[in-house]
């Protein structure tokens, strides 16, 4: 049992990934946050990589979490993977191995619905993956759009990083971006401008292996493979962009929002997968559409990397 306080009951749903690893491990350490399940995606690798990943962190922390695995494709585009950022493992760096834990007999779509259904409507989800097993799960059963207290999505902003327009998750598969950010879901987007804030820089990797812990060794061997990847990019580390979402849940004084209208681009020739953020409410005289989600801005760096040492201490 965690402490008494106003715990915050989520799935995770992502394609571990380092930052995806990052975020699962403030989730199973932050008292706050009560992790129900990850669910699996392919992006940053194969869907099979992406559950190994997920299995291999909860081994290695010793959380019996459920891993349900979910969609190995795209709804509508081919799989497209980052090997040139996570390897081909998709958690190159860490010292993998074969997990004791299984993946549930269940496919991801359904460990939503049926978690969400049987809910009182008080579980948020953490989407840091391409949105492909959110959008089939609400394809399927759409009430479960009326259950999810929150979805926190990792995903867009006003620069891209897999081209010049659009974000990775997003573009990997825009049409599923598109169902969700059309959703009445009420939605949280931390996009790129948020998360190369979080940044784990020297010093935070020196704390990180201070702790001295299975984890954090766990953590510092991916961890340098990530940050070294970035490095040739020319910045001091690289950012755990997941583990936004999932700080965001444990205190909302991480970050700042603006609540704002976004669309997800599913035509255009350099813009695909691009979120068309509205700051300044134009639509060419037409009529406006409604803010539809709540935009991360500013960072809270200290608070952030505060909470995340504390997860990774916490869990030995
Ligand atoms: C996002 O894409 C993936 O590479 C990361 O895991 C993160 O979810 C950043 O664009
Ligand atoms: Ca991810």
């Amino acid at each position: 049992m965690k402490e008494n306080r106003i715990i915050e009951k989520m799935i995770y749903d992502g394609d571990p990934g380092h930052d995806d690893v990052m975020a699962i491990l403030l989730a199973a350490g932050n008292p706050g946050i009560e992790l129900l399940g990850v669910t699996t995606v392919a992006g940053n690798a194969p869907l099979e990589m992406t559950t190994r990943n997920a299995l291999i962190t909860m081994d290695i922390i010793g959380a019996d979490i459920p891993v349900a695995a979910g969609c190995s494709t795209p709804l509508v585009k081919p799989l497209y993977t980052a090997p040139f950022v996570h390897g081909e493992s998709g958690l190159d760096g860490a010292k993998l191995f074969e997990p004791k834990r299984k993946p549930l007999d269940k496919h991801a779509c359904d460990f939503i619905i049926d978690t969400l259904m049987e809910s009182d409507g008080d579980i948020s989800i953490v989407a840091a993956g391409p949105l492909t097993n959110v959008a089939l799960a609400l394809r399927r059963e759409p009430e479960i759009a009326s259950r999810i207290k929150q979805l926190v999505i990792m995903g867009g902003g006003r620069f891209g990083n897999i081209t010049p327009a659009a974000e990775f998750n997003i573009w990997s598969d825009a049409e599923a971006a598109r169902i969700v950010f059309e959703s009445d879901i009420p939605k949280v987007m931390c996009g790129l401008d948020l998360t190369y804030q979080a940044v784990a820089v020297p010093e935070i990797m020196e704390r990180i292996r201070a702790i001295g812990s299975r984890v954090s060794e766990f953590v510092c061997d991916f961890m340098t493979f990530y940050n070294n990847n970035s490095r040739r990019a020319g910045k001091n580390g690289a950012p755990v962009n997941d583990a936004c979402c999932v700080a965001y849940l444990a205190d909302k004084n991480v970050f700042t929002t603006r609540h704002l209208r976004v669309d997800i681009e599913t035509k255009g020739e350099f813009s695909y997968g691009m979120t068309c953020i509205d700051f300044f409410r134009m639509n060419s005289g037409k009529p406006l559409l409604e803010p539809n989600v709540y935009v991360g801005d500013k960072l809270n760096f200290e608070l952030f990397w505060n909470m995340m040492i504390s997860a990774i201490a916490s869990l030995g």
